[in-house]
């Protein structure tokens, strides 16, 4: 997936990330390893200033409690346990014990242990065993696309009034504009995008950050 807005130039781009916060040195060594040793899977990690952006809204809600769909190698899930309020904890969900080996390293270096939880199973059914009272401050779903309905559909109800929930690529590259694309995943999150702007139990807004990010809060 693309880590850049369709429609924003280069030039513009790289303007909006130099006047963002940037990301520190264990976040930049761990883009720096990812992109060493899993160069063809490096465009899966959110852009820096999604993960400024992330950090920022976790601190701003006062998070007690975050999931994470879609781990990878850490750097979003670093980003948001940073901003968690004191004693607050992140589930992180991912089905890759490779990925997720190189995090739970970035996690330990980071002094992030005592926050972060993984579960390494697909993340429909950790979320499923999620208990159904509605604990959850902030999500952030970011793992496969063709499964995004279902992730909604967890959290959701399990979110509390006013809490938030993040949606990654919801651009897909721009390619949500195709009339009938080809691509499962493109389908897929054209159904999402469909899916959650008629659902009644939240607002949204789609913003042009990255591949496209939608913020919904709980009514
Ligand atoms: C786009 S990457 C996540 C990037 C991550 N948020 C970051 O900042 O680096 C998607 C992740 O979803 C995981 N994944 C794919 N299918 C999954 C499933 N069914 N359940 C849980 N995780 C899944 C993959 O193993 C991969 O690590």
């Amino acid at each position: 997936m693309s880590k850049f807005s369709p429609g924003i130039s280069p030039e513009l781009h790289e303007y909006l990330r130099a006047h963002s916060t940037q990301p520190d040195a264990l976040l930049r060594d761990l883009a720096e390893e990812t992109a060493r040793r899993l160069p063809e899977r490096f465009e899966m990690q959110i852009a820096p200033e999604q993960g400024t952006f992330l950090t920022l809204l976790t601190r701003l809600l006062d998070v007690r409690f975050a999931v994470e769909v879609g781990t990878f190698t850490g750097y979003s899930s670093i980003c948001i346990a940073r901003g968690l309020a004191p004693g607050g904890r992140l589930l992180c969900c991912d089905v890759s014990e490779e990925f997720t080996d190189v995090a739970r390293r970035f996690w330990s270096k980071d002094g992030l242990d005592d926050r972060v939880e993984l579960r390494l199973a697909p993340a429909v059914e950790t979320l499923r065993a999620l208990p159904a009272e509605p604990a959850i401050d902030l999500s952030f779903i970011d793992a496969d696309k063709t499964g995004y309905v279902a992730y909604w559909e967890e959290i959701v109800p399990r979110t509390r009034q006013g809490g938030v929930i993040l949606v990654d690529n919801v651009f897909s590259a721009g390619r949500v504009l195709q009339a009938e694309p080809e691509d499962e995943v493109v389908r897929a999150i054209q159904e999402f995008n469909e899916h959650a702007l008629a659902d009644s139990r939240v607002e949204l807004v789609v913003l042009p950050i990255a591949d496209g990010l939608t913020v919904a809060r709980k009514l």
